[in-house]
């Protein structure tokens, strides 16, 4: 049994990116073990958000962890700002990290390069990430591979604390999805789907109707080469859906390559749709059926308190091995 930490931040609604990549593993992986689950609302905040917008985000994906599965009796579910702990150790984290390092980071890079305006949040972003995940001893981060980067530095940043102060930190281990860690965008399928692409028809969000997701998918970029196969340098359009397909219903790529083989796009594209739709269909039932609910507020009370429990006793460890505050008697 391994302890487990994941965190999303509510920036939009999620894409089935999000899903496959993440949210799938984590309601696999809390049959057995102990899984913290976190809405990360400090970490969206290091780019412009609406207020309104924002709350309703938090929401939303509270509401999305549980329609797609997650088990408040077996995990721990939480908003990060409502465990103070977590601003308090990423502060510890800031004080070792290098600014080079973080400027290293590709998401910084993406994010800030020709931009006018950037926040010093979105620098230090990674030092809130290794804080999260250092709270709990966490053992396993399951993520998509865009996080593989961030997760080496929380690995580098745990090492450091431990040598230069006191072993105190568990050093996390990373786990990428074998199929679906990188959905790639319909519309440029080189590029990582994003719940924050401009163009809607780039991405497929866990609330889109069927009618949008068939849509969607009918209009997601190919090739003109007409064979399904797996080919992500020469097919990268055609690869992604393989991918998504292959996700959606726990297929193997091989076995899908060959169940389409002498068959076109059309036939092909139906059924990645069916699948997707399929798989979001109930999701969309259950969220539809709690957004309101008052259950919402209880499972995130008691899932704040539940953290705050093993977030403080580390943050209190971790300011002792700095050297912070004083003896008390
Ligand atoms: P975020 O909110 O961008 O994404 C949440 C999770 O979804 C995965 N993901 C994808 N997987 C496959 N294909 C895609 N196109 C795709 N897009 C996103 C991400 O890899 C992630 O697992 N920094 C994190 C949030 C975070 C966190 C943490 C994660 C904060 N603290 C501690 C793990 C542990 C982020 O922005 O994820």
């Amino acid at each position: 049994m391994s302890t487990i930490f994941s965190g999303i931040q509510p920036s939009g609604t999620l894409t089935i990116g999000n899903y496959l990549g993440a949210m799938q593993q984590f309601v696999k992986l809390q049959e057995e073990n102990h899984c913290y689950f976190c809405i990360v609302d400090e970490h969206a905040i290091t780019v412009p958000q609406d207020r309104l917008k924002l709350r309703q985000n938090i929401r939303s994906l509270a509401a999305l962890y549980l329609a797609a599965g997650i088990d408040p009796n077996k995990s721990t579910l939480f908003i990060q700002s409502e465990v103070s702990a977590h601003a308090e150790l990423a502060w510890i984290m800031q004080s070792i990290s290098y600014i080079g390092e973080l400027e290293r980071m590709t998401q910084f890079k993406d994010k800030a390069v020709g931009k006018e305006a950037v926040s010093v949040a979105l620098l230090t972003y990674p030092p809130l990430m290794a804080a999260d995940i250092l709270l709990y001893n966490t053992n396993l981060v399951p993520v998509g591979e865009d996080q593989k980067q961030h997760l080496e530095l929380t690995r580098n940043l745990a090492q450091r604390f431990n040598n230069k102060y006191n072993d105190i930190f568990t050093i996390p281990e990373i786990s990428v999805p074998k199929v679906g860690a990188r959905i790639m965008s319909l519309q440029e399928p080189t590029k990582k789907m994003s719940k924050s692409d401009s163009n809607e028809k780039a991405f497929i969000s866990m609330l889109d109707e069927p009618k949008k997701i068939e849509k969607k998918i009918k209009s997601a970029v190919t090739d003109s080469e007409g064979i399904v196969k797996f080919d992500k340098e020469n097919k990268p359009g055609i690869s992604n859906l393989l991918t998504i397909l292959a996700s959606c219903t726990g297929e193997s790529i091989e076995k899908l390559e060959e169940n389409y083989a002498g068959k076109g796009y059309g036939e092909f594209k139906q059924d990645v749709a069916q699948a997707v739709i399929q798989v979001l269909a109930p999701i969309q039932d259950r969220y539809d059926a709690l957004i309101e609910a008052e259950e919402l507020d209880t499972i995130l009370d008691d899932g704040a308190d539940r953290a705050a429990l093993i977030a403080n006793k580390t943050l209190a460890k971790a300011k002792k091995a700095t050297g912070l505050g004083r003896k008390r008697k």
